[in-house]
């Protein structure tokens, strides 16, 4: 098959490929190796001509935008801190659910003055203070944000929040809700032209498989 009909889609280790996989097998498409038991990087699928890449969470945009992959998906989180204006964005998935909420010890975010907030999302953090035309300070992490305020990195973080579990954890509190967070399907512009009938063809599978999960 030429690389023309070949259609790749990136996803990613974790909650993104457990959650469509699923969505992919109710499209009669399945990978014919098992991703998290592999080092491998491109799976073939037992439809000739899809095949699936597996890159970090965050990456899918850039591989999708730059036309490393025709599709992808990625949580709106990714996308919102990502800034998606070169993506199409066609689909909302439904799956791995969340919130993105700002969180700290009760009242942390009533504190005068110039608020100090750690968050691996300083995009989206940015956009919202601005928005609430409030002061803050932003600390960039990559990761564990839970731990900051219980060491004084800051007064409060931006996060995702799902059970609230962590946040109980560790003796914090979701204080404001930002925005629903679910993932999205992701279509490089120039592919949705290229492969228009093929692309076309998997969203309206997938749109029925999500469909028939809401019910
Ligand atoms: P990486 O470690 O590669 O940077 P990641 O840790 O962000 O990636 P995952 O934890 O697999 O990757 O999360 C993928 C997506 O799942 C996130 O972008 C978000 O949209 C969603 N997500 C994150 N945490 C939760 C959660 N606790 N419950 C439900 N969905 C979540
Ligand atoms: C996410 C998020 C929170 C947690 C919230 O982390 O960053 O820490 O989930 O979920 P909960 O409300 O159900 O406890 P994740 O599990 O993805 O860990 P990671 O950030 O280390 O990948």
């Amino acid at each position: 098959m030429s690389d023309a009909e070949t259609l790749t889609l990136a996803l990613s280790k974790g909650r993104i490929l457990d959650d469509t996989l699923p969505l992919l097998a109710d499209c009669g498409i399945r990978l014919t190796e098992d991703p998290e038991r592999s080092r491998k990087l491109i799976f073939e699928t037992t439809v000739p001509g899809v095949r699936v890449i597996v890159v970090r969470a965050t990456d899918v945009p850039p591989f999708v935008e730059h036309g490393g992959a025709d599709l992808g998906v990625a949580g709106k989180d990714v996308l919102m801190e990502y800034g998606s204006n070169g993506l199409y964005e066609p689909l909302d998935l439904n799956i791995a659910r969340c919130r993105m909420m700002v969180a700290g010890h009760p009242g942390a975010n009533e504190r005068p003055g110039r608020l100090r907030v750690a968050t691996k999302f300083v995009n989206i953090a940015r956009r919202y203070y601005a928005e609430q035309g409030r002061q803050v300070e932003l600390i960039k992490l990559y990761g564990s944000m839970e731990l900051a305020p219980l060491v004084g990195l800051g007064d409060v973080i931006v996060d995702l929040v799902d059970t609230g579990n962590t946040l109980r954890a560790n003796g914090l509190e979701p204080l404001e809700h930002i925005t629903d967070i679910s993932s999205r399907l992701v279509v490089n512009k120039a592919s949705m032209k290229m492969k228009h009938r093929r692309i076309k063809a998997l969203l309206g599978q997938l749109a029925e498989a999500v469909e028939a999960r809401r019910t």
